[in-house]
Order: structure tokens, then C-alpha cells, then sequence
């Protein structure tokens, strides 16, 4: 299964993608968290993006479509894997469909973790992250049960730079510029999705696994 989520920033990717990919066992692949390693490591990947992450804007189409390439084609990926952050704007999505009709595969469902701008605002301020296996937290509604370590692999907590008020303001007006316009691409392909991002973080995983069931066995 290849699935994909789609969300504002702060909506709950990172957080529904850990959960639904080892739920489902499948590999999760988060653009955002591949650019922060690279940006850490120093590598010549990170020097060419940190400028852009920064600025909260976008890193070009071609610098993310090789990356991505790249890591769909590692092992773990052969039977499915849950994008989180990718695609980010129509020439990503279209990129995405090439790569997995090239493996004779496609995206089954696109679901878009729906949460309104004033909660975004809310989460990414609270938000830690964990420098070493990237599983968000945050202060009020999720905080680890040590203050700065991570309750999964006991990895150090660490604020991202670009959840500063200013860049957060700057990333949701690319979200709506360039992104929100890949909604209606899985919408005209009949592969969109939304599930209520309000609710609690488990609510929100037992909704995404129930709507990728087939309709006849969907609660409610
Ligand atoms: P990226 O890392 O992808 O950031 P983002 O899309 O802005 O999304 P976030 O990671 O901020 O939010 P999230 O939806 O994952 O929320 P989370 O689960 O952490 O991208 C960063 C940068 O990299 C971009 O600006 C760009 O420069 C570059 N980049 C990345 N991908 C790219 C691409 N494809 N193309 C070009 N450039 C790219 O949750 C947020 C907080 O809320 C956490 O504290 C969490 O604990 C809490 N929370 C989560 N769910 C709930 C809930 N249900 N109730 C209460 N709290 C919750
Ligand atoms: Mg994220
Ligand atoms: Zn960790």
C-alpha cells in the first residue's frame, strides 16, 4: 500500500505517519525529516537546502524528486510506505505517480489530516522533536514522560528552528500558495480523503485506518 498525507504544517503528519506506518508495517518516508538529517550532518544535500528551510520556503522540485527517488528505491519501500510531506506541489505529485507506475504501482489514498489555522499556531509552538528517531511531542498534549527525552528511543528533545512564529506564518502562506492546490490533484483522481485533525492523536490514527478499509467494512 502507498499512501500519502497531506496536511498544513503542524496538521499531524509526522505524528499519524510514525503510527499508521508501524501499525501497517510499512516504511515511512518524511522529506522534512531527510532534509533536517542532511542539514545535521553537513552534507552537500543539507548546505543546498538549509537556505530554503530557513526561509520556511520550498526546496526545489528537482532537489526533492531525486531524494525521494532515491529512498523509495531502498529495501524497506518494495511492499508500500507513507509519505509524509511529499508531494508538496502538482510537479512532485505528477513525479510521484511516474516513479510508481515505472514499478507498476500506484498511490492508494491521499488523507488529508484536516485541522484549523488558529490549533496549527498552537502545536508547532509546543513542539519537541527527537533529534534521533524525529517522533514529535509536544509540551501540553503530548509531552514525553522525561522533560527533554524521547520516550521511544531515548533521543535528546530539540525545538526546529523553523517553528518560530515568523517562519510558521511564512510556511502556512506556502502551504496555501503551492500545496493546497495537490488536494484537488488526488480529488480529480478520485484518491482524497479527509479525516477531522481536532481530534486526540489516537481518534485521528483509528479514523485514517478506517477509511483506507473498504467501504463495506467501514465503521459507521
Ligand atoms: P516538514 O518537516 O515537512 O514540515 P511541515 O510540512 O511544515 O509539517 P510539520 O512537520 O511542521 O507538521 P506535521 O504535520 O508533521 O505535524 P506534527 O505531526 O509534527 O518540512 C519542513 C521544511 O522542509 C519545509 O518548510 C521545506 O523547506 C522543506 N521540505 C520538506 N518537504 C518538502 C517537499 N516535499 N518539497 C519542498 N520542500 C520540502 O505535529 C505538530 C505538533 O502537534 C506536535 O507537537 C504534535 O505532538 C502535535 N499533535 C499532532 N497531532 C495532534 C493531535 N491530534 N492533537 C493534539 N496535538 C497534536
Ligand atoms: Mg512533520
Ligand atoms: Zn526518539
Amino acid at each position: 500500500m502507498f499512501l500519502v498525507l497531506l496536511g498544513a504544517p503542524g496538521a499531524g503528519k509526522g505524528t499519524q505517519a510514525a503510527m499508521i506506518s508501524r501499525k501497517l508495517g510499512l516504511a515511512h518516508i518524511a522529506s522534512g525529516d531527510l532534509f533536517r538529517q542532511a542539514v545535521e550532518k553537513g552534507t552537500k544535500l543539507g548546505q543546498s537546502v538549509k537556505a530554503y528551510m530557513d526561509k520556511g520556503a520550498l526546496v526545489p522540485d528537482e532537489v526533492t524528486i531525486q531524494l525521494i527517488s532515491e529512498r523509495l528505491n531502498e529495501p524497506d519501500c518494495k511492499t508500500g510506505c507513507v509519505f509524509d510531506g511529499f508531494p508538496r506541489t502538482i510537479e512532485q505529485a505528477k513525479a510521484l505517480d511516474k516513479m510508481l507506475t515505472s514499478r507498476k504501482e500506484a498511490i492508494d489514498k491521499a488523507v488529508y489530516i484536516e485541522v484549523p489555522e488558529e490549533e496549527l499556531l498552537k502545536r508547532l509552538s509546543g513542539r519537541w522533536i527527537c533529534r534521533q528517531c524525529q517522533v514529535p511531542y509536544h509540551e501540553l498534549t503530548s509531552p514525553p514522560k522525561v522533560p527533554r527525552k524521547c520516550d521511544r528511543c531515548g533521543g535528546e528533545l530539540y525545538q526546529r528552528s523553523d517553528d518560530a512564529v515568523e517562519t510558521v506564518k511564512e510556511r502556512l502562506k506556502v502551504y496555501f500558495a503551492q500545496t493546497a492546490p495537490v488536494l484537488d490533484y488526488y480529488k480529480t483522481m478520485d484518491k482524497l480523503i479527509a479525516v477531522n485533525g481536532k481530534l486526540g492523536i489516537e481518534d485521528v490514527a483509528e479514523a485514517i485506518i478506517d477509511v483506507l478499509k473498504p467501504k463495506s467494512v467501514r465503521a459507521g
